[in-house]
């Protein structure tokens, strides 16, 4: 099967800092990708250049075969490419069913004018909309916060309202930047089998960048390794662990 996503020959540069060097990478549909690396080493900017928020000075980004490198983010978001941010990005103001609704509606959103209109198909949809959110937020443990606003959670559930948001249009791409920072352990055990779980059922990929090792090594089927802006190895959780280019950029020796 070709891959939803294939990154050829990708460098990105800031002024006078190359922060990805010739960089290879694909993504498969039911396949969960860790990119991992010490700090500063490109991860996240690997997902602003997929997702169009940093532009490529040379390579190729395709999805499904068509170019998407030189899109605006928005334009690669329809294509079905979602992210999580570092940094959150929730509407602060609204409550945690709310936010995932937010993300739900990305996916029938040619149903929104009826939904405006109040058509009686549309206010099904809603229904079904706002049980499969609360079916979501059922499945992370988080279902007590459907009802809370979300400048009132803790950092830990917004991150998990953020990723429930994410995943809940069932985007055939998912690229997800630290997302168990700030979770209690029970909720990392959960989101890792969260991700499995969407993975193996619903078929899409993802991309996970994330630091804690020890969930890298449960959720992930490839492990590939930057440093420097270069993906300097790449290979199942096993085989990573013990490859020495990978030793040497953590622990300075082979
Ligand atoms: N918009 C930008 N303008 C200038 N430099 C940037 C920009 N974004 C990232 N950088 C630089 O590019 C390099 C890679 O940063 P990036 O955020 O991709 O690293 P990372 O691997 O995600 O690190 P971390 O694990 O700390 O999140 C760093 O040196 C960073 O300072
Ligand atoms: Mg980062």
């Amino acid at each position: 099967m070709a891959a939803l996503l294939q990154l050829a020959g990708v460098n990105v540069q800031f002024a006078g800092l190359q922060a990805l060097s010739n960089v290879d990478l694909s993504a498969r549909g039911g396949e969960i990708k860790a990119l991992i690396g010490p700090n500063g080493a490109g991860k996240t900017t690997l997902f602003n250049a997929i997702s169009g928020y940093v532009p490529i000075a040379a390579g190729s980004i395709s999805l499904n075969g068509s170019a998407i490198h030189g899109l605006a983010p928005h334009a690669i978001a329809a294509r079905g490419v979602r992210r999580t941010f570092q940094n959150g990005g929730l509407f602060p103001e609204l409550t945690g069913l709310e936010n995932v609704l937010a993300g739900l509606h990305a996916r029938i959103d040619a149903s929104f004018a009826g939904i405006l209109f109040g058509t009686r198909a549309s206010r099904a949809a809603e229904r079904d909309a706002v049980a499969r959110a609360r079916r979501l937020l059922d499945g992370l443990g988080v279902s007590h916060l459907a009802d809370v606003q979300v400048n009132t959670m803790s950092g830990g559930q917004q991150r998990t309202i953020e990723i429930v948001r994410a995943v809940a249009a069932e985007p055939p791409l998912l690229l997800l930047d630290e997302p168990a920072v700030g979770l209690a352990p029970p909720v990392r055990a959960q989101l890792v089998e969260l991700i499995r779980r969407l993975a193996g059922e619903t078929g899409i990929a993802v991309l996970l960048i994330e630091h804690a090792i020890d969930l890298v090594m449960a959720a992930a089927d490839v492990i590939a390794v930057f440093n420097g802006g270069a993906k300097i190895a790449e290979g199942p959780p096993a085989a990573i662990r013990t490859d020495p280019a990978v030793l040497e950029a953590y622990l300075g020796h082979a």
